[in-house]
């Protein structure tokens, strides 16, 4: 079976990124134990680029989800690149702050963190986290 760190990277390969030249691929697990994943989508003018969590949750969205329960983001880089700050904050959106997010290179090397360790504190409009 597939794990999630397969599914990251799978669609890692399908990323879009001829100016960074940095891939990402990012695979969710939801509570119902389904994988919904994605890849960053550069452009040619640069601040309309997708980050690869932004668009395995547009897929998670789209499928009818809203659960996130793991997180597995791979990067083409040296070290493993844990998500952006905006990134955090849309993971935060959908899961719950003791969440493991991995972060791991095609090398086989992963960091793991939970959400809350990357984003505490994060924006919510209720006392819930
Ligand atoms: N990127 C992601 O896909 N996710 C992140 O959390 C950080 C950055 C992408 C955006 C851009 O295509 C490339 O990595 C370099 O910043």
């Amino acid at each position: 079976m597939k794990t999630l760190s397969d599914h990251a990277r799978s669609i890692l390969a399908q990323a879009y990124a001829p100016y960074s030249n940095y891939a990402v691929g990012a695979a969710l697990r939801t509570s119902s134990g389904n994988i919904y994943s994605g890849c960053n989508v550069e452009n040619a003018a640069y601040p309309l680029g997708n980050c690869a969590e932004a668009s395995a949750i547009a897929a998670m969205i789209a499928g009818g989800e809203r659960e996130i329960a793991e997180v597995f983001v791979m990067t083409n880089g040296d070290t493993p690149g844990t998500p952006c700050g905006g990134c955090r904050q849309r993971l935060a959106e959908f899961a719950s702050t003791d969440i493991q997010v991995h972060c791991g290179l095609l090398s086989g090397e992963v960091a793991t963190y939970t959400l809350g360790e990357l984003l505490p504190f994060a924006f919510s409009l209720t006392e819930e986290s």
